[in-house]
């Protein structure tokens, strides 16, 4: 490739970071920066429906070029990579008009897309288009959850049994998506048999939509290993995350240390958690992956699987029904976000 990559940003982010749940983490200013470190990647132009976001934005970065409607800013800049930060909602719409004109690679946010529907129509414009996307499940890059993944499946503590996590004040897939994720991660991407999920969904809204108060995922993956995820209570205890195997377990704390029992004793491990880095190796591994290297352990064939988990354990708690994976034919055609549907359901009474 003669140049260097030029790349855009649709929805750039808050002009103010929040820090509260609901939006306005300006995930959009991560993207720039993981841009900005690449050497072969020139960051060029931004798109946002907010004038104050957009300014603050191309203050911050240098970004010359800044566009209110992100299909003139494709039109017209035609960049190479395009980064999608806005909510789960408009990423379909998106990402199909980025790939139809030309895109050649995307980093779109989590969660990946809104319904089953969309994730059908996307997996038809990657045949299409062979655009390349990432989802930005960064925590598949962290050193401590790779050694959990090959601690877990090279039989340190037997056999796995399960995977279980809580996430205080969060959700099954603003916060819980990477959680679900990771559990794929920890089972090597075996596919996932079944889930079973619950959600009390009362008035909250954030990201654009519905959102549970609280909900829980319990799932089984080829092989028998099983993962819980509570997407609202902690579980007891410091630990982000427990791998609990026939014969021990490995917890992990916040997402630098770990800490193995085993017939063996207790061990200690502690690792690396530099973000900046990860985001780097991200952006690395899709250029290197337009230029024919391998697809990434972000690629979409596994992220379409992550987001197909993720909408399942709603599916289930609509029907009340465990919903076996892959999705069959009737819940292909749900085309909207799930927790909509039981936010209204939870509205009518029914
Ligand atoms: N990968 C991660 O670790 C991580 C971390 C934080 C947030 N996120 C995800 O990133 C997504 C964005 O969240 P955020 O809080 O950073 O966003 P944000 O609220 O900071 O920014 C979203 C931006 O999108 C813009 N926008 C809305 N509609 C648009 C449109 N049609 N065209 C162009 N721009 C538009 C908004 O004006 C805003 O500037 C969420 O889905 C969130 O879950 C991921």
């Amino acid at each position: 490739m003669e140049g260097k990559y030029r790349a855009a940003i649709i929805g750039v982010g808050a002009a103010v970071s929040s820090g509260k749940k609901g939006g306005n983490h300006q995930i959009g200013y991560t993207h720039a920066v993981a841009y900005q470190g690449n050497p072969r990647v020139e960051l060029e132009s931004g798109a946002d429906i907010n004038e104050n976001n957009l300014k603050a934005f191309q203050h911050k970065f240098s970004v010359e070029k800044g566009f209110a409607d992100y299909q003139v800013m494709l039109k017209q800049t035609q960049p190479d990579l395009v980064s999608i930060c806005t909510y789960v909602g408009q990423h379909h719409p998106m990402i199909v008009a980025a790939a139809q004109d030309g895109v050649k690679g995307i980093l779109c946010e989590k969660p990946f897309v809104g319904s089953p529907a969309a994730l059908k129509e996307v997996h038809r414009v990657v045949r299409e288009t062979g655009v390349k996307i990432q989802v930005c499940h960064i925590r598949r890059y962290l050193p401590a959850f790779m050694r959990a993944r090959d601690l877990y499946q090279s039989g340190a503590v037997g056999e796995p049994l399960m995977c279980i996590a809580g996430i205080a004040g969060w959700d099954l897939s603003e916060w819980g998506s990477h959680w679900l994720d990771m559990f794929r991660f920890f089972h090597n991407d075996q596919p996932v048999r079944w889930v079973f999920g619950q959600a009390r969904v009362r008035g909250l809204h954030g990201y654009g939509h519905a959102m549970e108060e609280h909900a829980v995922a319990y799932i089984e993956f080829d092989g028998g290993g099983k993962g819980i995820l509570d997407g609202g209570m902690a579980m007891n205890g410091p630990w982000t995350m427990t791998l609990v195997g026939t014969r021990g377990t490995i917890r992990i704390e916040r997402e630098d240390t770990l800490e193995i029992d085993n017939a063996a004793g207790r061990k200690t491990e502690k690792f690396s958690s530099d973000y900046r880095q990860i985001w780097q190796h991200l952006v690395a591994d899709l250029l290197d992956w337009i230029e024919g290297g391998p697809e990434p352990v972000t690629g979409f064939t596994s992220m379409a699987k992550s987001a197909e988990l993720n909408l399942a354990a709603y599916i289930s708690a609509l029907r009340g029904d465990r919903v076996d994976l892959p999705l069959g034919d009737a819940d292909q055609q749900i085309n909207e976000w799930p927790v909509e549907l039981l936010a209204r359901r939870s509205t009518s009474g029914q």
